[in-house]
């Protein structure tokens, strides 16, 4: 599997994005998004990555083995705030952010020098699946309790 620069900035928040959807879809989200409050606090995150790469090799940072866990918790990080701010994650806001930091650190990378050999297309493939999988679940068992409470009303 090969997977371009530009299409990965967007799959890894895409596939939790579906995530939240569906668990927003279960627990309404009532308040207005404050957008103006969500970019006050997105930089916040931004600042948390800047400094972790700080402290990887900038020789190293088209490495995805290096930095996906950093990636990972700077993703978490912007759904959080923009959560807290009670918007929805992602929207077209925070994603233009998150792109911003991406053209920061990875507009070098080229195909050629991003290493997505390792971790190899499997483990990549189970990390982005399971938590597809656990949230179905969870969805799924959500919907099956209401209805078997509804039977037993
Ligand atoms: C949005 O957040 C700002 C703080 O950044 C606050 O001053 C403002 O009152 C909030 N707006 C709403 C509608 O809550
Ligand atoms: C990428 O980083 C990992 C972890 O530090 C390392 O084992 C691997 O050799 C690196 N790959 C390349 C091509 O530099
Ligand atoms: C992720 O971020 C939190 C703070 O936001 C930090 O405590 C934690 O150590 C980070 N984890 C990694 C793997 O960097
Ligand atoms: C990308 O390359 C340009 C020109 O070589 C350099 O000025 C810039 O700092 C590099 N950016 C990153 C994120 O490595």
């Amino acid at each position: 599997m090969k997977i371009s620069n530009s299409s990965f900035s967007f799959f890894v928040p895409l596939v939790n994005g579906l995530m939240r959807l569906g668990l927003a879809g279960v627990h309404q989200q009532i308040n207005l998004c404050n957008e103006s409050l969500m970019l006050e606090k997105l930089p916040v995150c931004g600042k948390f990555f800047e400094g972790m790469m700080k402290k990887v090799d900038s020789k190293k940072w088209c490495n995805l083995t290096e930095f996906i866990m950093y990636y990972n918790n700077f993703t978490q990080c912007t759904e959080r705030e923009a959560n807290s701010a009670s918007c929805f994650w992602p929207n077209p806001l925070a994603e233009s952010f998150i792109t911003g930091i991406h053209k920061q650190y990875f507009s070098n990378c080229t195909l050629d020098n991003v290493h997505w050999e390792d971790p190899p297309d499997e483990i990549l493939i189970t990390l982005i699946l399971i938590p597809v999988i656990l949230t179905c679940a969870m969805i799924m068992l959500v919907v099956w309790c209401s209805k078997r409470s509804d039977i037993l009303v």
